[in-house]
């Protein structure tokens, strides 16, 4: 008789997963390890809402991957939990891409109905400041990768936003960038009204990675499936790429589907290599994705080790210009510089964070 080809998959087929959903984007993990410190500022900053304070607007900022996202919902959740005083949004400025969008989002909070038919800017923010004078909490409006709005659209969001006070009533906003300059963008009037904290987010330390890779091993893996060395591996090679957690939990989660793919019960450093490689190939085309032509051209000419002043000679375009693409491709993480010292004063040697074979 014909074998049913899932039958042999399905009979008592042992898993190198214990836990699965412990890899999946959205798990927020128990308890934040590496950081503390932010965990402590932001329940400072958050904490006058429980004693009817005003708390202040807070700006978190730092590299993609060090867990501003996450510790963002750790900790408002930790909050609504305590307290019945505070409600929060995430909206993120990617998906939500205009005021109109935006606004139509924090209506939701209120479960404000919008109907249909569009209604213009002014009227959502009528509306929603009429729900705003009738509820009985602080609504918490936190703007993820703030920077993606266009800064006129920004400034006059955040302006706004922060004008309306109803009695005690107000919006307490939290902003997350990845760049934090986009501040120095805003209008005067915006970025003085704001009364910003700020809260850093350094990337991982090699063993900051190791200590969040240990945590998910624990959890989400069956015991002896990974070697100390592979997770140093890991640690080592997402620390090269920026400290970047995403990228260290990603590589893991990968080469453990694989693994399981083919029964295996333990991770190789066969696997993890080959699947380094892929995600290396889909991080570099996700910020490929965010450069603009002349970055492009740019990133062809460049060679890892090649010195600054070689750069400008061999790009043929204006100093200035080229000054600017290489900032951009510093802030996605695709190159660094490191200073030395030549006899001619000192110059930048360049280093490249990618395989170029992939471009
Ligand atoms: N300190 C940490 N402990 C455990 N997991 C973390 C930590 N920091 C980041 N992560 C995980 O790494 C991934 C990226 O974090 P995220 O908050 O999305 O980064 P960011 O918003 O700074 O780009 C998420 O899966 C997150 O759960
Ligand atoms: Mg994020």
């Amino acid at each position: 008789m014909k074998k049913n080809i899932f039958a042999d998959r399905n009979k008592n087929l042992k898993s190198i997963f214990k836990d699965e959903t412990i890899f999946y984007s959205e798990f927020i993990p128990e308890k934040v390890n590496c950081r503390d410190i932010q965990v402590k500022e932001l329940t400072y900053l958050l904490e006058p809402i429980n004693n009817k304070k005003k708390a202040s607007n807070i700006l978190l900022y730092g590299p993609p991957g060090t867990g501003k996202t996450m510790m963002s919902k750790f900790v408002l959740n930790e909050l609504i939990n305590y307290t019945k005083k505070a409600k929060y949004i995430i909206i993120n400025a990617i998906q939500d891409n205009s005021r109109i969008a935006i606004y139509s989002k924090i209506a939701t909070l209120f479960k404000l109905p919008l109907p249909r038919r569009g209604l213009a800017v002014d009227e959502i923010i009528d509306r929603i400041k009429e729900e705003l004078s009738k509820c009985d909490f602080i609504p918490i409006i936190v703007i993820d990768e703030i920077d993606q709005l266009d800064s006129k659209q920004c400034s006059n969001l955040l302006y706004d936003l922060t004008r309306i006070n109803i009695d005690d009533k107000y919006f307490c906003l939290l902003l997350i960038t990845n760049h934090k300059d986009f501040v120095l963008k805003l209008d005067p009037r915006t970025k003085s009204s704001l009364f910003l904290n700020s809260i850093e987010f350094n990337k991982y330390s090699p063993k900051d990675l190791k200590d969040i890779l240990n945590q998910r091993i624990s959890f989400g893996l069956i015991p002896n499936s990974i070697s100390s060395d592979l997770v140093g591996f890991i640690a080592g090679y997402s620390s090269r790429r920026g400290g970047d957690a995403r990228i260290a939990i990603d590589l893991l989660y990968k080469s453990a589907k694989e693994s399981d793919k083919c029964g295996n019960l333990e991770l190789t450093k066969d696997v993890i290599l080959s699947s380094s490689k892929s995600i290396d190939y889909i991080k570099i085309n996700e910020k490929i994705n965010y450069l603009g032509k002349g970055e492009l051209k740019l990133l062809h000419i460049l060679e890892d080790g090649m010195l600054s002043t070689d750069i400008y000679s061999k790009s043929e375009m204006p100093v200035r210009t080229v000054r600017r693409y290489l900032s951009n491709l510093e802030k996605v993480n695709l190159i660094r510089f490191e200073n030395i010292n030549s006899n001619t004063g000192r110059t930048r040697k360049l280093f490249l964070n990618f395989d170029k074979s992939i471009i």
